[in-house]
């Protein structure tokens, strides 16, 4: 009889065993249209020139130092240089200041671009409304933005989460519904911009669309930046044989303020996060520039007064997609080791034009003769999401690898944006969003315990 119990026992743990073996997560089907809509047409309403002589346009704001007390404000001027001072000024305050940028232009074969403006706002006060003005007479323009609270491990702070954007009528779906959410305070920018470089000679015309149509959110609130493989814009046959020649005059990052040499890999550190953005189309093999800077930015990570910690990059390392698939493996195999090590919350990535949450995984055994190469669960990993979701007019991935493989949570070929709310240095909370449901409505979400405070198994 005890044998009878005994074997009945291992016969049921073996059957739940092969159930989670086999629970590769959910693939959803929901989806309303797989057309990829084109981009709107260049007299769209959203891509409204503002009137007056030489007004400012392509309004955008970023994190301008290590820790979230500066503003870097970009802008550009369509007739002459005119004006490169920001005044700000504090809410209820009479109290003015002013600081200088500099000026620009660049060319891309037969195109010039305006003047593009970058000026930087130093020692903001913590936790802060500044109102900003640019432009000259009767073109100038206000603005405002939010100094976020001080560094500290509670600090509550929402992200938002944006990639793969573009500028079709999806992606107005997509940003319209991210601007409802009033409480998202900072985009984390999964990369792939304006795609401009899908039209002949890679018509920068639509770098400029593409700046007014962020302009409503990307004025009043940082956008953080992760540059993807629609910002290379190498086209030698053209003559044009600089690398990120248009993102790099247009978007400035804050990276010598984390020791970087590059604008494409940098971390800032904002209210209880530290965020550290990779990037997947500069070098960084052993003894590269990024190599080495990641190594060491990874040592200056405090969790007790950052406890959150979020890498971006633009290739994913774990995808389940058919589309670019692999791409992101030999950075995988260069930094996942340092992503448990110094145990990531979460790794966010785009270049797959769809879904996708992880479970806490890891795949760093492998050694080229021991054949340990298949992930396996790992209460120190990141989670790895997969939102480059934005609503470019290259369309969606819907294609994907069968079976569901056993890391994958939850995958679905749909648009959106994600919201990471995080409560506090134990909690936070994420939720995906569809273009298809009401602002409110979520379609994934997880509780993240952190993994330094309260590493429970979320995932
Ligand atoms: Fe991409």
């Amino acid at each position: 009889m005890r044998n009878q119990r005994v074997g009945f026992l291992l016969g049921l743990i073996f059957a739940v065993g092969l159930v989670v073996q086999c629970n590769g997560g959910v693939t959803s089907t929901y989806r309303r249209r797989l057309e990829a809509s084109g981009d709107m047409p260049l007299d769209a309403d959203v891509f409204w020139v503002p009137s007056g002589y030489n007004a400012p346009q392509q309004v955008h704001i970023t994190q301008g130092d290590y820790d979230g007390t500066a503003v870097i404000v970009s802008w550009v001027t369509a007739d002459v240089p005119g004006s490169s001072t920001v005044k700000y000024w504090k809410f209820c305050s009479n109290l003015n200041h002013s600081a200088e940028g500099d000026v620009r232009q660049y060319k891309f074969y037969n195109y010039t671009s305006g003047y593009i403006h970058h000026c930087v706002l130093n020692n903001l006060e913590p936790d802060t409304t500044y109102y900003y003005a640019i432009g000259e007479n009767d073109a100038g323009r206000k603005f405002s933005f939010k100094i976020p609270p001080a560094l500290g491990p509670d600090v509550p702070y929402t992200f938002g989460l944006i990639g793969d954007l573009g500028q079709t009528y999806d992606s107005n779906i997509t940003l319209t519904h991210y601007k409802a959410n009033k409480d998202a305070a900072a985009l984390l920018y999964v990369g792939d911009f304006s795609y401009a470089d899908n039209y002949p000679n890679h018509d920068n015309v639509r770098w400029d669309t593409w700046g007014r149509f962020i302009e409503t959110s990307a004025a009043y609130q940082p956008w953080i930046w992760t540059v993807g493989n629609h910002e290379i814009d190498f086209v030698p046959e053209i003559g044009e044989t600089t690398p990120f020649k248009p993102v790099r005059n247009r978007y400035p990052t804050p990276y010598e303020a984390s020791g970087s040499t590059e604008p494409y890999f940098y971390s800032i550190r904002r209210a209880s996060a530290h965020i550290i953005v990779l990037a997947s189309y500069s070098a960084y093999g052993k003894y590269t520039p990024q190599y080495q800077w990641l190594q060491k930015e990874l040592t200056k990570v405090n969790r007790t007064v950052t406890p959150w910690l979020i890498v971006l990059l633009h290739s994913p390392w774990y995808n389940s997609y058919n589309y670019h698939y692999m791409e992101g493996e030999t950075m995988r195999v260069q930094f996942e080791a340092w992503m448990v090590q110094y145990k990531v919350d979460v790794v966010f990535a785009g270049h797959v034009h769809a879904y996708e949450r992880s479970h806490r995984i890891s795949n760093i055994d492998y050694n080229i003769t021991n054949a340990k190469c298949s992930p396996v669960p790992n209460n120190n990993a990141p989670v790895y999401i997969t939102i480059g979701d934005g609503g470019n007019i290259e369309g969606l991935a819907t294609n994907m690898t069968e079976p569901q493989p056993n890391y994958s949570v939850f995958r679905e070929a749909s648009f959106g944006h994600a919201i990471f709310d995080i409560k506090n240095r134990t909690h936070a909370y994420y939720t995906w969003h569809r273009n298809q449901d009401g602002d409110a409505v979520t379609a994934d979400s997880m509780w993240f315990t952190n993994r330094y405070f309260n590493p429970t198994n979320d995932s």
